[in-house]
């Protein structure tokens, strides 16, 4: 079994360069899947689930060709909605972007239910709820099956979204591309990789205005046509190295960013006492002396991510004072604490808060992933502790950062791939 073998303590020099967004291209593979064209995707992260997506669209009869590390070729003319490989389909939480795009092109879709990170309930209700407004029957069993109503093509709505919602909000953006007419989208989610999806929908033909605001207007058009697209880079792939130089201490520029979209993550990290300076592409973190405690509210863009409410705790518990954290969007993202308790983290829980006592130091300790947030935080942990860490699932945190080991490896830290056999159940102590 594979682990990560962190050596803690070391600061962290140098540059570290950000890779495509996740989030985004997680939503704008499938979306290909309604492009009738051959659609080149540039800056795409080489991470698990963009692997398992590709996957995912060759078995719907998509040609899909690397041209290099991050650039694809894929080529959906012939593909279909039927017979989908449901096992990857049902380990990845975007697999229900292919309602929304097979919902677009074909009219009847069949997907998983997705997968994903488990932070609680994650209910699909406000997709379900757009996919109706657009005339679709949906039925949601372990499978989600859709078809228009009538057969034909979706029919563009007005949907107000009880709940701000990425992903309700990039599914509907989807299907309602190709659909008959005008939709509005209300209460829309305003993060980069929402306005990431609509750029690339737009530069293959489609017609989505306000992408970034609360209120999405689409205008269905009747064809998508094939196109290259770059991505943008990953918000929380630069935050998670931006909070890891927090907590460890040192100097690193980490490059191929939109400053723009790290503003909350860069202002908590200076309250903190730490030193961000914004460049056109990039951003300076220096991090000396002892963190301040911060307060920290998680809640949809342009507020602070919840997919940095891990990696900044860690940076917490080791702050001077106590800190506290409000989760807004999900019900249960705290499981990490009780990992990292066994590296010395002091936390209590109570429902979204979580109170951090800051320590004066970690101490390194066998801790498992997860979920791939978790994962980045137990990684932070290892490398601002005293002693060896060990982080076990590691597939937690390959499902979203490409080369983290190589790339903390380059910024001086101690960290390495070690495969190690399972330990047995029990061992006899040795005798003596
Ligand atoms: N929600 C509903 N009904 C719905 C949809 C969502 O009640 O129909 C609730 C959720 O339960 C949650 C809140 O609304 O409490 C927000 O969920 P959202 O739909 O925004 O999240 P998501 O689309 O399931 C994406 C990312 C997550 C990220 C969230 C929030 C993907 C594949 N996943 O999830 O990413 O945390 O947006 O920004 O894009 C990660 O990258 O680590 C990750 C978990």
């Amino acid at each position: 079994m594979e682990k990560y073998r962190i050596q803690g303590g070391n600061r962290l020099h140098g540059e570290v360069e950000i890779s495509g967004a996740k989030n985004a291209a997680v939503a704008i593979i499938p979306a290909a899947l309604m492009v009738d064209g051959i659609c080149r995707i540039e800056n795409l992260p080489q991470i698990s689930d963009t692997v398992t997506l590709l996957h995912i669209l060759e078995s719907l009869g998509a040609r899909v060709r690397m041209l290099n590390l991050s650039t694809v070729e894929v080529d959906c003319r012939r593909a279909t909605w039927e017979n989908a490989d449901y096992d990857r389909m049902r380990k990845i939480r975007a697999s229900y972007y292919f309602v929304g795009s097979m919902l677009g092109r074909f009219g009847v879709a069949r997907t998983t239910m997705p997968g994903g990170c488990n932070f609680g309930v994650r209910p699909i209700d406000q997709h379900v709820k757009g996919m109706n407004a657009l005339g679709a029957d949906v039925e949601v069993t372990d499978f989600i099956d859709a078809r228009v109503r009538g057969g034909g093509r979706l029919k563009g709505a007005y949907v107000y979204l009880d709940k701000v919602s990425v992903g309700a909000t990039m599914n509907i953006m989807i299907a309602a591309a190709l659909a008959e007419g005008r939709t509005v989208i209300e209460n829309a989610a305003r993060e980069p990789h929402i306005v990431d999806l609509a750029n690339f929908l737009n530069s293959m033909g489609a017609d989505i205005r306000g992408a970034g605001t609360d209120s999405i207007k689409v205008n269905g058009v009747e064809k998508l046509h094939g196109g290259t697209y770059a991505i943008i880079p990953d918000q929380i792939e630069a935050g998670t190295y931006m909070a890891a130089t927090a907590a460890c201490g040192g100097e690193v520029l980490v490059t191929n960013v939109i400053p723009k979209h790290l503003d909350c993550i860069s202002a908590k990290l200076r309250e903190m006492g730490v030193t961000v300076e914004e460049y056109p592409e990039s951003v300076l973190v220096r991090s000396t002396g002892r963190l301040r405690k911060v307060n920290v509210k998680t809640l949809p863009y342009p507020g602070f991510p919840t997919d940095m409410q891990p990696q900044i705790g860690v940076a917490m518990s080791i702050a001077q004072g106590t800190s506290v954290i409000t989760e807004g969007v999900y019900d249960n993202r705290y499981k990490y604490l009780n990992q990292l308790s066994k590296m010395g983290v002091r936390a209590q829980v109570d429902g979204r808060v979580a109170v951090i006592e800051g320590v004066d130091h970690l101490t390194g300790a066998t801790v498992a992933a997860c979920d791939l947030r978790a994962g980045a935080a137990m990684v932070i942990a290892g490398l601002c502790a005293r002693g060896v860490t060990m982080v076990e699932d590691i597939f937690y945190i390959e499902r979203g950062y490409q080369n983290l080991v190589e790339k903390f490896q380059a910024l001086g830290a101690d960290i390495r791939i070690v495969d190690e056999p399972e330990e047995p159940a029990q061992r006899t102590p040795a005798a003596g």
